[in-house]
């Protein structure tokens, strides 16, 4: 095996890529990014987060704007650079969005894969990170969860997605040893980069619960809508393992470390923090740290949402030799400076309106 020095990054101007990014930088390795900005900030010079990325390092980034669905245009960006490894977070996430509109879900996700992972082939590039999510899980059987634990039986058509994902790359790999594949399973990320430069900005609505308590706390949205008290849980809220975007952010290099040291096939991987913690609780440590008061409404539970997950990350930490660093408090504090130092997030680009008199613009 060699050690790596390319990586291609796809989705790379997004929340999880753009930190990604500037680890893989920290690490040593050349980043190229591709993203559509179906969910990321544009501006006149490309992606302020790669930029900001750019600065934060103090090294570069070769980006295109470029479509996952527009393969001719993948093809020559891997003509151009010789990739040894793919990490792929490129992907429509939002899960209301994915039940209205299940043919943009399948078509952007399933289809984008299918042109990566052939692309990757012609190019004789068979490694791979892929971004899958604890949502392949469905509703646990037991806590906490293990990467043993039944995958499928899923509520939503994101999720769906992720799923379909991971067995149509179980069947490469039992069809082609040429493969070599780690999918991680992100629990839930939250938080933003220490120097507050970089963090969540998406584009489409969102309805995530950090961003959301953020834009309350700047009065910027009146109240925290919070979906479910009667769960079965000790405060009646839902229960998540949050893990700062930072910590999974390494958790991809320490994948690429095993891609490029063995011969793995396929193999996947829980990115949690192995804690669960109640929506209520992350309220009352993100107002104490933050010094702000969220008010609170409750509303009925959201058809699909889980009571309660967490993670089991000991096979991480085995095989990976990875284990999270940062707290819950980091988490919030971490995302607060980002917003408080951004509180419109990046800054956007300004559409030039055209003003046509007389036929002549
Ligand atoms: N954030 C979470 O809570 C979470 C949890 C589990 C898994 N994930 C997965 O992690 C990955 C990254 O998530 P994120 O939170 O950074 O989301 P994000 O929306 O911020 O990033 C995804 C990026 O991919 C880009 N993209 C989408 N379709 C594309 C296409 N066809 N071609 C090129 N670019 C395209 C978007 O513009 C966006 O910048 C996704 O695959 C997501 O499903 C996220």
């Amino acid at each position: 095996m060699t050690q790596f020095k390319t990586i291609l990054v796809t989705g790379g101007a997004g929340y999880i890529g753009s930190h990604c990014v500037v680890d893989l930088l920290e690490a040593g390795y050349d980043v190229v990014a591709i993203d559509n900005f179906a969910n990321a900030v544009e501006d006149e010079e490309g992606s302020p987060a790669l930029q900001r990325a750019e600065e934060i390092t103090g090294k570069p980034i070769t980006f295109y704007k470029a479509d996952l669905l527009d393969k001719p245009q993948i093809n020559d960006i891997f003509d151009k650079h010789n990739v040894d490894c793919v990490i792929h977070f490129a992907a429509l996430k939002a899960v209301g969005e994915s039940m209205q509109q299940p043919l943009l879900y399948y078509q952007n996700n399933l289809l984008g894969m299918l042109n990566l992972l052939e692309i990757m082939r012609s190019h004789n590039c068979y490694q791979m990170v892929f971004s899958s999510s604890c949502t392949v899980y469905g509703e646990p059987e037991h806590l906490p969860i293990t990467e043993t634990h039944p995958t499928g039986s899923i509520t939503n058509v994101y999720g769906r997605t992720k799923y379909f994902i991971e067995e149509m790359l179980k069947d490469l790999s039992a069809a082609d040893d040429k493969w070599n594949i780690i999918s991680l399973r992100y629990f839930n990320p939250v938080g933003a980069h220490p120097s507050g430069l970089i963090g969540e900005d998406p584009t489409k609505e969102f309805t995530n619960l950090m961003p959301f308590m953020a834009q309350v706390a700047l009065g910027k949205k009146p109240v925290l809508t919070v979906f479910g008290s009667d769960y079965n849980t000790p405060d009646g809220t839902g229960i998540r393992d949050y893990i700062h975007v930072m910590d999974l952010a390494r958790g991809h290099v320490a994948a690429l470390s095993l891609l490029s040291s063995s011969h793995i096939k396929l193999r996947v991987y829980n990115l949690g923090t192995g804690r669960g913690v109640s929506v209520k609780e992350l309220v009352s440590v993100f107002e104490r740290v933050t010094k702000t008061k969220i008010p609170l409404k409750y509303e009925a539970r959201r058809l699909g949402d889980i009571t309660a997950m967490w993670a089991d990350a000991t096979l991480a930490k085995n095989e990976l030799g990875w284990t999270t660093r940062h707290s819950v408090e980091e988490m919030c504090t971490d995302f607060w400076r980002w917003q408080t130092m951004n509180p419109n997030g990046y800054p956007k680009k300004i559409k030039k309106s055209v003003i046509v008199i007389n036929g002549k613009s």
